[in-house]
Parts: C-alpha cells; structure tokens; sequence
C-alpha cells in the first residue's frame, strides 16, 4: 500500500507514538485524579505534551493548551462560545465544514451575521476585499491556515493584524498545517489556534486542542469533574482545566506527544521542506500530462503537501477507486468537507482527486504515483 492521504489523517507515524500509548494503557492513571504513583505519571506526561506543544505553536504557555478530541471540537468550541445575537463573523470560503456549520447555525438560529471572502479560481483570496467586510460589531475571523483541497497556505498574519486594527478576535484553524508547516501562533497574531492531533502532529485519533493568548477567554461548553475545587458550584476559570470536565485521553495525548517531540527533534522546517520536494516531484511531472488538471496556485504565501487533480472529465471518486484497486494508492476523493472551494475551483461535478504526502513518504512511491496517474489518463482520456 502506498498512503498518500495525509490530509486527512497520518497512517505512518514515529513508532514512538504507538510506544508511548501502550505503556500509557499499560500504566496511567487519571490525569489529575489522585496522588498515586499512576495518576501522577499520567498527570505529568500530559503536562509535558502541553509543553512541547505550546513550544511547537507558539502559545503562550503550557497552561494556554487545552485539549480535546479534535480540531472540529476546538472550533465549535471557539464559534459557539464567542458569538452572540448582534455579532457579526467573517470567514473564508476556503474553510472547511467544522467552521461553517457552526458559524450556519449562528446565523440562522442566533441572530449573527456573517460574511465569507470569496476565494478566486486560483486559491486565492483578495485581502482588500476581506478588510472591507469588517462591521463595528464584527467580534470573530475563523480562517483557515491551509486549504485543505489544495494545501494553499494563506497570508493569516495579515489577516490577524486587520482583525485586531477592527477590534475583532483572529482564531486560527491549523488543522492542516500545525506539525508541517511552521506555525508560532504568537508571531502570526492568533488568539485561538485550534488544532488536531491526527494530521501532521504524528497523534492518534481522537486527539486536539486549543492553544489559546493570554487576555482571551473562551467559555466552556462541558462542565463536569476537573479533580479539583470540587465544591465549587462552577466550573474553575482558569486553564486547561475551565475547558476540561471529564478525565482526559490520556492515552492518546501520551501518543501525541510522542509524535511532538519527533517533530521538535527532527524540526518542523526540515519536515517542511522534505514534504514540498516530495509534492514538486509530483506536481511538475503529473502537470506534463495529458487531461490532468491540477488544481489551487501555490503561489500564495507557502503551500502544504497536497496536490488535487482531475483526469478529464472522470468523477475523482472512479479516479480513487482505480488508483487503490489497481496501483494500492490511497488518496481522498469528492468533495473533502470544503463545499465552497469546489465551487470557486468549478470543480462540484467530478470533486477532485487529493493526493496529500507527508514526511514518510518516498521518492519511489511518488515516482509510482506519477506512472500511475499517467497510466490512468493514457486509459481513460
Ligand atoms: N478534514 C480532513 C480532510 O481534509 C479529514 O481529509
């Protein structure tokens, strides 16, 4: 088998990581539950995890990192607990689904308006035009850092600045870049960054968080045990713990860890660009072909390790299907959760073939990719 679905989740991952969610199983207590030996393993392994990430992200401190089960639970979070009736919002059109279904249904059952900038055909976004949208009750951006249909990274540090020059709160989706593209959220001027664990952090499912700046509270949507201040009648303020309730997945942020000290060992740059030589040797020889489409600019301000395409006019899930069947590769076929970058990219009908490489790859397995697109054109075009 040949993964390149890394975009969706990381299949090959540092056997650290499978490591340290066994002895984890083996040998955790509950985080923050007890003074026994187990509990304060688990309790300091999950203290060091929010260490390397706040070290890797950028935030602020430790106790700026909150975990949850994904990036989709980290933004749904931010959205529900920010906006209110008479905010207005602003987001992108190259957002995935777990920022524009919670922001749909603020507007259309809380009274919040909302404005999305249009992306062009090329991927890109116009950053005049997103500064005309801000209103004086604009409270929220969610923008995502990365598309996660064609990789395009977006200039999100311009766009924090205009946020703040409006008075408004910048939150930052990295749920494709966080772990493979350079990203300090401190430097880029995000208040919330929300990440998962799954991607490019090397992390089991099932793991994500927030990282969050000082000076900006998000209110909790659980409330429940936290192993302290026990006869409070609220839920504490003060974090990780105010975002919390429930004993934690020990067992996967073990594993999560795990996958954040490789990427500090190996560096996030040197993963970078390892991924981009892997996605150029792709790119420039399946772009020779005839009927291959290839889809977003690149030429914006990076790029992750994706590229989509279509052969001719053929649905990209028969596309998939073929390329799993015949050759044993994996990608993401149809619409990825990104509604509306399928239309600014026109391509609704056919969706797209993604092809996501990630630091485990190989030139080999590119170079089989690449005969089999050509293959699979030759066939069909
Ligand atoms: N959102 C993930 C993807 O793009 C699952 O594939």
């Amino acid at each position: 088998m040949i993964y390149f679905d890394n975009a969706a989740t990381t299949m090959m991952k540092p056997p650290a990581v499978a490591q340290a969610v066994a002895r984890a199983i083996g040998e955790f207590g509950g985080v923050g539950r007890g003074v026994h030996a187990a509990s304060l393993d688990a309790g300091m392994q999950v203290f060091q995890a929010r260490t390397r990430i706040a070290q890797l992200l950028g935030a602020p401190s430790a106790k700026r990192v909150a975990f949850t089960l994904n990036v989709t639970e980290s933004l749904n979070l931010a959205v529900a607990g920010l906006l209110h009736e008479g905010d207005h919002a602003i987001t992108t059109a190259a957002s995935h689904n777990s920022v524009l279904r919670p922001l749909y249904r603020k507007q259309d059952e809380e009274g919040v308006g909302l404005d999305i900038l249009p992306v062009a055909p090329d991927a890109s976004i116009d950053y005049e035009a997103y500064e005309r949208l801000f209103r004086p009750n604009t409270r929220l951006v969610v923008a995502t850092h990365a598309s996660n249909l064609t990789g395009d990274v977006y200039d999100v540090a311009r766009m924090a600045a205009i946020a703040h020059d409006h008075g408004a709160l910048f939150v930052l989706d990295a749920a494709q870049t966080a772990g493979s593209v350079p990203t300090d959220m401190g430097a880029l001027g995000v208040d919330i960054l929300c990440f998962t664990g799954h991607k490019s952090l090397f992390g089991p499912q099932g793991t994500g968080g927030l990282c969050i700046a000082e000076g900006v509270d998000v209110p909790a949507l659980k409330e429940g045990g936290t192993g302290m201040h026990s006869y409070d009648r609220r839920q504490p303020d003060f974090y990780p713990e105010h975002l919390e309730a429930g004993t934690l997945n020990g067992h996967g942020i073990a594993g999560l860890s795990a996958g954040v000290a490789f990427i500090q060992e190996v560096g996030v740059e040197e993963i970078h660009r390892k991924t981009l030589v892997l996605a150029d040797r792709f790119e420039e020889a399946v772009a020779g072909i005839d009927g291959v489409a290839i889809y977003g600019g690149h030429g914006g301000v990076d790029r992750t390790g994706i590229v989509t395409l279509n052969i001719g006019d053929v649905d990209s899930g028969v596309v998939s299907d073929l390329l799993n069947s015949a050759y044993g590769i994996c990608t993401r076929a149809g619409a990825h959760c990104a509604p509306l970058m399928h239309q600014a990219l026109g391509t609704e009908a056919p969706g797209a073939v993604r092809f996501s490489f990630g630091y485990f790859n190989t030139e080999e397995e590119i170079d089989e990719g690449i005969r089999a697109v050509r293959e699979i054109a030759a066939d069909i075009v």
